[in-house]
């Protein structure tokens, strides 16, 4: 057994940027607007938002608190909290479904990060010029590519796996406190940029005008999701996160700090991408190459585009590598409690095998290798992994954990880790308790009777 002291997070500061670090990432860069395109606009992000505060919010809450009461891995964690309030072990499930969610999710996540590295080489070479027939096409040629995606895919993970080997305190909170705010400046920049040179009113119009009946049930169901897995939640990161967390730091303040910048950036590169989108009449709806296909337009014409790229890039990248050591940390934490393997050991094995499976959603994807394979009608296998993990797994494991924590845990217990006065608590646990399992479930029930029930009754 690893008997050795749980390791912390050397300050609030160091710890909110860690948490931040993780929250904001591909997921708000890449799939944020992508969703947002493919849910029709307005509706789908006034309705992201509001998960996302309601209902993400308190779960990130509940997620910290359990990680800091527990101080282990997420399964043991779960264990050992219910444990102590006399309930059933088979709690610790829930530990796994994170860990097993979070495994999926950085196979395919390592190879969008991988992506991006390729596309700092490619924005230094500089995309002068491009149009939208040249950007969509040198994205599409890349993915189809067998050989260059995997490669920047292992280096991505290998970097990743770097971090992760050292531990915490090590590269860890040196990297975050820097590179976010550099990463939030230079978005700043492009959404300036694009905001001139685009078409920003329709943009505007596109991301905030509500049309709720481009709202059917699985839109909705991928609103909920996307803002789980914007806010790294059910997957174990967050509950990991928790565990180094120091007692005396205030959970509620720092979850709304963490689900502010969070939305935030999401909202950001929202409003860089779509006025390029219409401007360049690129289709809104057109799937996870949106960010690949339109920036490379704005950097190729703006003055200065062949450093801003690639500066942009790689900040992207960063941010990629932030959420994903929390990806990977969750397994690297169990196994290394379970086993008593060097941390070293076991982040190389988790990692390794990892890009394994995610070699497997680069094969899939159009043009390439296994291009042709599909899974219920049109997805590839990166479809499948992210609607299991976004769509299942994670609006499940966190409607579960919402009901440990509002119904299995003790009240005590939790006023205890949320220190903060009556009527707050008050407010946060009604949310648990009722509004977030009920909203998650109706969500789900919504989805059931769209696709099942209702075409059984004809
Ligand atoms: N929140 C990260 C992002 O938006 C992804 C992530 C999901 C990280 C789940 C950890 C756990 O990119």
């Amino acid at each position: 057994m690893a008997g050795t002291q749980h390791a912390q997070w050397s300050s609030r500061w160091a710890f909110i940027m860690a948490a931040v670090g993780s929250a904001v990432g591909l997921g708000n860069i890449w799939k944020f607007p992508y969703e947002a395109g493919e849910g029709g606009g307005g509706a789908f992000v006034i309705l992201y938002l509001i998960f996302v505060f309601v209902i993400g919010a308190p779960c990130l809450i509940a997620e910290l608190s359990l990680g800091r009461r527990g101080q282990k891995s997420p399964v043991n964690t779960m264990k050992s909290i219910a444990t102590e309030e006399g309930k059933s072990t088979m709690w610790g499930l829930l530990g796994w479904s994170g860990i097993i969610g979070a495994f999926i999710i950085i196979s395919f996540y390592s190879l969008v990060g991988g992506w991006v590295l390729a596309y700092i080489v490619k924005a230094a070479m500089g995309f002068g010029g491009f149009d939208a027939a040249q950007s969509t096409e040198t994205f599409l040629n890349f993915i189809a590519d067998p050989v260059q995606p995997i490669i920047a895919h292992f280096i991505f993970m290998a970097i990743t796996v770097s971090i992760v080997a050292r531990g915490v305190q090590g590269g860890l909170e040196k990297a975050v406190t820097v590179l976010m705010p550099a990463l939030f400046a230079i978005l700043v920049m492009l959404m300036i940029y694009s905001g001139i040179t685009g078409d920003f009113a329709a943009a505007i119009d596109f991301l905030f005008r509500p049309n709720f009946h481009a709202l059917t049930g699985d839109k909705i169901l991928n609103a909920l999701g996307l803002s789980f897995f914007s806010l790294s939640l059910a997957m174990g990161s967050i509950m990991t996160y928790g565990s180094y967390l120091p007692k005396d730091v205030n959970i509620p303040r720092s979850a709304i700090t963490i689900a502010g910048a969070d939305s935030a950036v999401a909202l950001m590169a929202g409003l860089a991408i779509f006025p390029i989108v219409f401007a360049y009449g690129l289709n809104p709806g057109g799937g996870g190459g949106l960010v690949f296909m339109t920036l490379p337009i704005a950097f190729g014409q703006m003055p200065m585009g062949g450093v801003i790229g690639p500066l942009f890039f790689a900040l992207l990248a960063v941010a990629a590598v932030t959420s994903s050591i929390s990806l990977l940390e969750p397994g690297v934490s169990y196994i290394e409690e379970r086993t008593g393997w060097s941390r070293k050991k076991v982040t190389a094995i988790i990692g390794f095998s990892a890009f394994l499976l995610g070699t497997l959603s680069s094969f899939g994807q159009p043009g390439n290798l296994l291009g042709d394979l599909q899974f219920f009608g049109s997805m590839t296998i990166m479809d499948v992994k992210d609607y299991l993990t976004n769509n299942i797994i994670m609006p499940l494991g966190a409607m579960f954990m919402m009901i440990f924590v509002g119904w299995f845990v003790s009240r005590k217990a939790m006023m205890e880790e949320l220190a903060i006065e009556d009527k707050s608590f008050r407010v946060w646990y009604f949310l648990v308790r009722f509004i977030c399992p009920v909203a998650i479930f109706a969500v789900f029930a919504n989805i059931i009777y769209d696709t099942i029930i209702q075409p059984m009754l004809g």
